[in-house]
């Protein structure tokens, strides 16, 4: 690879973008917007393209990916595409025996609860993933100087669903194991570290130029279970990809009092869900990290004038920020407006044009 075509330094196309930009907490010409899970269920061409196609499925198809992660930013205008994948699907490719339940979420057929089911998470290889290798190409080739976010779950995010058997509110099952057999806790963590660490290079060595770590439940824990428990293991998935440069950006959902450890675990930007100001998790999280957020995605179910007040209110208490790229405080909701996001962009564009 020609130094012109390098996905990471530089040289990289995408390097001088807004998001790449606020992701480094350098000067913007705006401030950059995507959304989480903007790619999906909210979009009619969505729905279109899935038609007949089931979730897992779809996520193999090279494809079918590429046109589904074009959509939002066709559409919307926005400054980051996100990978059209899910949380679940390095766990599918190395053989975990799960689905994807419309309407649920991911299943699992067999959860894991003991020392032995542990044998079950093999390494995870790049031929394993193909088709991202495939779709990550088509789509760095097709989308130019803007970026594309790669993702994976994190560790205790991947095992609530493993050791539950499926979406969970309470975790209780994972929390009987974490508390109750804390090495076997441990092993399971480091397991899914090492695969998810895979999984990433993967996407960074296909193209990607920045990547998201979901750790969407980890607010159900404290501070202190997640400093012993957790951050070892996500610490490990950022440092697997840490010598390529690329940003890092770490998201749960009600993770207040986490928000400096999320940092600390070693993101570059810490996700920030709407119930935190952002001036407030700038002092809790410290210097030296961008912030990503945090409109509560419900508000974009109400009027025009009412998504314009507070996204001027987020945008305020951004103010002061080194960085801040512009987000929901967690995905977008399936029957959101689309044409109420690609107002919101704009909007952001405007009032923040320097
Ligand atoms: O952000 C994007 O647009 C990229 C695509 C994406 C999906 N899932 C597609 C998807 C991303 C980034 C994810 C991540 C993901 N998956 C997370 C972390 C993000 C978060 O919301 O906190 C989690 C916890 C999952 C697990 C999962 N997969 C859930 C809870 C669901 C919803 C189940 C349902 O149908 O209500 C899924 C399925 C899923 N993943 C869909 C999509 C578009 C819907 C399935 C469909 O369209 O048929």
């Amino acid at each position: 690879m020609s130094a012109m075509e390098s996905p990471k330094g530089e040289t990289s196309k995408t390097y001088n973008s807004a998001f790449m930009k606020a992701c480094r907490r350098e000067a913007v010409p705006h401030t950059p917007v995507w959304f989480m899970r903007q790619a999906g269920r909210s979009l009619p061409e969505y729905r279109k393209v899935r038609e007949g196609t089931a979730m897992l499925e779809s996520c193999m198809m090279p494809e079918l990916v590429t046109e589904i992660t074009l959509q939002p930013v066709r559409r919307h205008d926005v400054d980051a595409a996100i990978y059209f994948s899910d949380i679940v699907v390095p766990l599918k490719a190395i053989g975990i025996d799960l689905d994807i339940k419309p309407g649920i979420g991911p299943v699992v057929e067999q959860p894991i609860r003991t020392r032995a089911d542990l044998a079950r998470l093999r390494d995870l290889t790049p031929e394993d993933v193909p088709y991202v290798t495939e779709a990550i190409g088509m789509l760095t080739a097709e989308l130019g100087e803007k970026p594309l976010i790669g993702f994976a779950g994190a560790p205790f995010t991947l095992a609530s669903y493993l050791v539950e058997g499926g979406p969970s509110r309470n975790h209780e099952n994972t929390k009987a194991m974490m508390y109750g057999d804390p090495q076997l806790w441990a092993d399971l963590l480091d397991r899914l570290a090492e695969i998810t660490g895979a999984f990433l290079k993967v996407q960074i060595e296909a193209g990607a130029s920045a990547v998201q770590l979901f750790d969407s439940w980890v607010g159900a824990l404290s501070p202190a279970d997640y400093r012993a428990q957790v951050m070892p293991a996500s610490s490990k998935v950022f440092d697997a990809v840490a010598s390529y440069g690329v940003p890092r950006i770490h998201f749960g959902v009600g993770t207040g009092e986490l928000l400096g450890l999320l940092g600390e675990a070693g993101a570059d930007v810490v996700g920030v869900d709407w119930r935190v100001p952002l001036d407030e998790a700038a002092r809790r999280v410290g210097p030296g990290k961008a912030l990503q957020g945090n409109l509560d995605p419900a508000v974009l179910f109400s009027t025009t004038e009412a998504v314009e007040a507070r996204t001027r209110q987020v945008l305020d208490a951004a103010a002061g920020l080194e960085g801040h790229i512009f987000n929901l405080g967690h995905g977008v909701l399936p029957t959101t407006d689309p044409d109420a996001l690609t107002r919101l962009v704009e909007y952001v564009h405007t009032q923040t044009a320097k």
